[in-house]
């Protein structure tokens, strides 16, 4: 299955998400390829460190290619020959670039931080993705909240407003807790499954892994 990790909002979670989920579909023992599509390359600059981090931490096998330009479709075009699973991270503004993406994609996730201006900016993204879906693009797509922290007024507010498009951009059950884990692990290029695998966040991520599995089966 291609995934690709997409919002015109800057700061969503993205690249960590990306990188989680490449991770997470890794430990449960599928072959997986991550993508990042991003020039200004968060996640190749994360990959860089992971051999140096595989001395102190168990890392599980994940592909990893840093790809800009339209020879990324290409490469999906043959990727699941060799792969179960492939991610795509994606730059964080509206671009044709994204839109391309999301094209080739089975699934499309949708992070949506902690703040009006994300909810705003999903709408949009929602809107697009209805219009490649009605376009014959045969691609699912659904939101997740990230950086979120339970009973506070904004989680509040957030769900009331995604509950108005919650047809055609609906929400994963999963959420993506704000946890500092995130970035540590993210720092030494290793997904919260690797750096503390006893960790509520590597928990979250296996539950993600698995709704995703149990609701996408391509
Ligand atoms: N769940 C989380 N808990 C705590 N910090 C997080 C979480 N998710 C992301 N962050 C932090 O938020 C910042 C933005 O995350 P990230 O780089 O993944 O966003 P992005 O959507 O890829 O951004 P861009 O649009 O710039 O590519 C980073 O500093 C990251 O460490
Ligand atoms: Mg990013």
């Amino acid at each position: 299955m291609i995934t690709s990790i997409l919002s015109t909002k800057g700061g969503a979670g993205k690249s960590m998400l990306s990188l989680n989920l490449a991770v997470a579909a890794a430990e449960s023992g599928a072959k997986v390829l991550l993508i990042d599509s991003d020039p200004q390359g968060s996640i190749a600059n994360a990959f860089a460190s992971r051999p140096a981090t595989a001395n102190s931490l168990k890392l599980y096998d994940v592909d990893f290619k840093h790809i800009t330009d339209d020879t990324i479709f290409d490469a999906l075009a043959h990727s699941l020959a060799d792969y179960d699973e492939v991610y795509i991270d994606t730059v964080g503004f509206d671009c044709a670039f994204i839109w391309r993406i999301a094209a080739e994609s089975q699934l499309v996730v949708v992070p949506v931080a902690a703040g009006m201006a994300d909810v705003n900016v999903t709408a949009e993204v929602a809107t697009k993705l209805m219009y490649l879906q009605s376009n014959g693009c045969n691609l699912q797509a659904r939101c997740i909240r990230t950086n979120y922290q339970a009973r506070t007024r904004m989680a509040a507010t957030i769900a009331a407003n995604l509950a108005f498009f919650s047809d055609s951009l609906p929400e994963l059950k999963c959420v993506v807790s704000n946890r500092t884990v995130y970035a540590d692990a993210f720092s030494y290029g290793a997904g919260v499954l690797e750096y503390d695998p006893k960790s509520a966040a590597a928990k979250e991520m296996k539950e993600l892994y698995s709704e995703l599995l149990t609701d996408f089966s391509f």
